[in-house]
């Protein structure tokens, strides 16, 4: 199986580079400048004539804060550019597999979000990506959508190494304690995402393989508990750094954060027999990878 996979300096993007040969298959990642999503025809040309079974677009304009700001620009890449994607990869033939997120959601309600459940963003980058996710769908019969959230990885910029950067210098950081979620490995997601593409590119009957999953990490936790569990690790038998639990108000930002964010996984269970581990677990892998990294 071939994959060409977008947003090449991306987490997700990288770690499934990472991931493809355990699995013995290819992966061509593209990216800027030679594939830009602001750029409708580069899209196609960049696309074009390359040979694919699927296409990931893991690219996106990821800046949640800035995104109030640079609302259009956000829906030029996420709404637009993705759309084009899943144009590109309906004319190559081949499925497109789209990375979405939980901010589609407004996190008003008290349990885990099903794929169902109405979206409502409340911010601009959950709206530039809920554009995507409609864009998708209407370019491209076989598309697969997959809401994750809160991912990390040994990769790029994340929570797990703010919190490493910062609790290196300090003995307590303040986080937030009041919005749920579930914390999100991209190597995790990486061995999904291709479980997914072999399977739906080895099915003649795609019908009941695409459509809107969840896929998040087992388990949930509030952004504090996601930090404790990284600091329990560095401490190393000494004390860990203390985290101060804050309110959403006490840490307020330009975009506002959905409460709850947590993702039921039902279906992608179901459909795709695909789970992914406990949070807990993967986090422990890539802490002590990117402690092994710092310290060599
Ligand atoms: N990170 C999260 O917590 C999270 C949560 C839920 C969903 N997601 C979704 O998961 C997917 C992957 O996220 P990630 O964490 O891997 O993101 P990331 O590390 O921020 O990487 C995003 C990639 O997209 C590329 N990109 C941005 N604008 C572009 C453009 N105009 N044209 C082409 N490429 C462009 C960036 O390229 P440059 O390197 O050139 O800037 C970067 O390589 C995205 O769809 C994101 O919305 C992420």
């Amino acid at each position: 199986m071939r994959v060409i996979v977008t947003g090449k300096q991306g987490q997700v993007a990288r770690s499934l580079l990472e991931r493809a040969s355990a699995y013995g298959i290819e992966v061509e990642l593209v990216g800027r400048p030679d594939l830009d999503l602001t750029d409708s025809g580069g899209i196609f040309d960049g696309l074009a004539g390359r040979d694919a079974d699927v296409v990931v677009n893991a690219a996106a304009y990821t800046a949640v804060d800035r995104a109030e700001t640079e609302e259009d620009l956000a829906t030029r890449v996420n709404g637009t550019g993705a759309g084009l994607v899943a144009e590109a990869a309906r004319e190559m033939g081949v499925p497109v597999i789209q990375i979405s997120t939980d901010y589609v959601f407004d996190g008003a309600l008290d349990r885990p979000y099903r794929e169902e459940d109405a979206p409502a963003p409340i911010n601009a980058y959950g709206r530039s990506k809920l554009a995507g996710e409609r864009a998708v769908a209407a370019a491209n019969p076989d598309h697969v959508i997959l809401r994750t959230a809160w991912v990390y990885s040994p990769f790029g910029a994340n929570f797990v190494k703010t919190m490493l950067r910062l609790g290196a210098s300090r003995s307590e950081v303040g986080v937030v304690a009041d919005q749920r979620g579930a914390p999100t490995s991209a190597l995790d997601l990486a061995d999904a995402v291709i479980a997914i593409a072999r399977r739906i590119t080895g099915s003649r009957n795609r019908a009941g393989l695409t459509g809107v999953f969840h896929m998040t990490g087992g388990g949930e936790a509030t952004w504090a508990e996601f930090a404790e569990a990284i600091f329990a690790q560095t401490a190393r038998g000494g004390k860990p750094v203390a985290v101060r639990p804050l309110t959403t108000a006490e840490y307020p930002t330009p975009a506002r954060r959905p409460a709850n964010s947590r993702l039921d996984p039902s279906r992608l269970r179901e459909v795709y027999g695909v789970e992914l581990p406990p949070w807990r677990e993967s986090l422990k892998s890539c802490v002590a990878r990117l402690l092994a990294v710092s310290s060599a």
